[in-house]
């Protein structure tokens, strides 16, 4: 379990006298996220929701607040946990090396954990790409192609299967099906969920479509002016007490989706 308490980021700001005030980007973020979980974290862009995303892999430090996993300060647990914790990212294109072959990219995570004892887990981890592949629906025989060889929907499945290769218990999804068309958009949520239940995955979507939200989360965080507004219970959208939530909620009413579950609550 995942415990984030009064957790604060601020930046250098060029702006400011002598151009040293700093940007209070996160200034009170407080929530958790049970094992199994599927939390969605929603809010208007440059709230700070990568910014969160890169503190929790440890990639970034933050200024004051804790974050605990099982009990553990973060960084300790992260120090035990190598690969426990994964991202995929939204620009599926900048995040993968252009001159590396696909069989490379997935092996990459794979590559920094074992390091010198590669060569002897060659074969444990040809039966591990050989599932991971079979899992996000692709054929062996893309680990010989490259990146510009695939499309988008197809190269994204290759940064799911990369995230897995190091059997991560979290995995946060950073816009993850943002820059996918529609289609291919429910293709990915659909491969999400049932990778979920297969790998018994935590997961931290983060999310600007609602209905996307809907459809894989069990709950709901709305990241605003540097806290979580709201927390929401995805089956009792009708409960948010925020006017910016239940606005946002009313947005996306008309259209069909996974809203439809809790349309009920709504209109009646
Ligand atoms: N390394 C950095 N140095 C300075 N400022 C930064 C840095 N990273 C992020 N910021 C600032 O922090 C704020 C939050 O950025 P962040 O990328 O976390 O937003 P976001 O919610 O992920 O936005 P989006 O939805 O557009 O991806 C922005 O104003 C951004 O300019
Ligand atoms: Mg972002």
């Amino acid at each position: 379990m995942i415990q984030v308490e009064h957790l604060q980021k601020s930046y250098k700001s060029s702006r400011g006298f002598w151009g040293r005030s700093r940007q209070d980007v996160l200034t009170d973020v407080s929530f958790h996220l049970n094992d199994g979980d599927c939390l969605g974290i929603v809010g208007e862009s440059g709230s700070g929701k990568s910014t969160l995303s890169r503190i929790l892999l440890g990639l970034e430090a933050y200024d004051g607040g804790s974050i605990r996993i099982d009990g553990l300060p973060h960084h300790k647990w992260i120090k035990q946990n190598k690969g426990k914790f994964s991202v995929v990212f939204q620009d599926y294109r900048t995040s993968v090396n252009p001159n590396w072959t696909i069989r490379q990219i997935v092996e990459e995570p794979l590559r920094m954990l074992h390091g010198g004892e590669q060569k002897q887990k060659q074969t444990s981890n040809e039966s591990l790409i050989a599932e991971l592949m079979e899992r996000v629906q692709l054929p062996m025989e893309y680990l010989d192609k490259y990146p510009h060889e695939l499309s988008g929907g197809q190269l994204q499945r290759i940064c799911i299967a990369r995230a897995l290769t190091t059997r991560p218990r979290y995995l946060i999804l950073d816009e993850a099906i943002s820059s996918l068309d529609v289609s291919v958009q429910s293709q990915i949520l659909t491969l999400l969920k049932e990778l979920q239940a297969d790998f018994q995955l935590t997961y931290l979507f983060i999310a600007h479509d609602l209905q996307a939200v809907a459809y894989l989360c069990n709950r709901l965080a709305f990241l605003r002016d540097g806290v979580i507004l709201e927390e929401l219970d995805c089956n009792h959208y009708t409960c948010a007490k925020s006017e910016y939530v239940n606005q946002l909620v009313s947005s996306v009413l008309p259209f069909e989706s996974g809203f439809t579950r809790t349309r009920e609550g709504l209109t009646s």
